[in-house]
């Protein structure tokens, strides 16, 4: 199955051409002869990233939606909630398995309150903002994305 990916990168700071963790995902999704059928960078603002994630699962059709950034701490972190508020269903495994293997890396991995969730066929997948984040967490779960999107579609 030909993967269509989607990116949200989620930044009150960056924009496109500051993406560098977007860019390397879609270097990423490239390299796996996958498609990346857009990418955008949104504000890191509930009603943003939710109209960008509906945008892509709804008008893009992407099997996969990475959203990237804005699941720490933070008061401007909203990324989780704006992702449970336009999707239907907890992939919880997901999110564990890219913790445990971020875990490995760096001890902060225990700070991202990323989640991951499916929007009708569409899976929606939380990571870190920083490139280094965003290519640990691809790696924690490039092998599974295929099964994963194909059992959503
Ligand atoms: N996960 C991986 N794999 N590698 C990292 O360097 N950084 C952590 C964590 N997850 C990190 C990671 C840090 S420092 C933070 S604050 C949280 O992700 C949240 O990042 P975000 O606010 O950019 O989403």
């Amino acid at each position: 199955m030909e993967l269509k990916i989607s990116i949200v990168t989620c930044s009150d700071t960056r924009d496109l051409a500051q993406d560098e963790a977007g860019a390397a995902l879609e270097e990423l999704i490239e390299a796996q002869g996958w498609t990346v059928v857009s990418h955008v960078v949104v504000r890191d603002d509930a009603s943003e990233i939710g109209d960008a994630i509906v945008e892509a699962a709804d008008e893009c059709h992407a099997n996969v939606v990475l959203t990237c950034g804005g699941t720490g701490l933070s008061m401007r972190d909203v990324t989780p909630e704006a992702t449970r508020a336009v999707c239907d269903r907890d992939v919880p495994g997901i999110a564990e398995a890219i913790r445990a293997y971020s875990m490995t890396k760096t001890r902060r991995a225990m700070l991202s309150r990323a989640i991951c969730m499916q929007r009708g066929h569409t899976l929606v997948v939380n990571f870190p903002g920083s490139t280094k984040a965003a290519r640990e967490s691809w790696e924690a779960i490039a092998d599974q994305l295929e099964h994963a999107a194909q059992m959503t579609a």
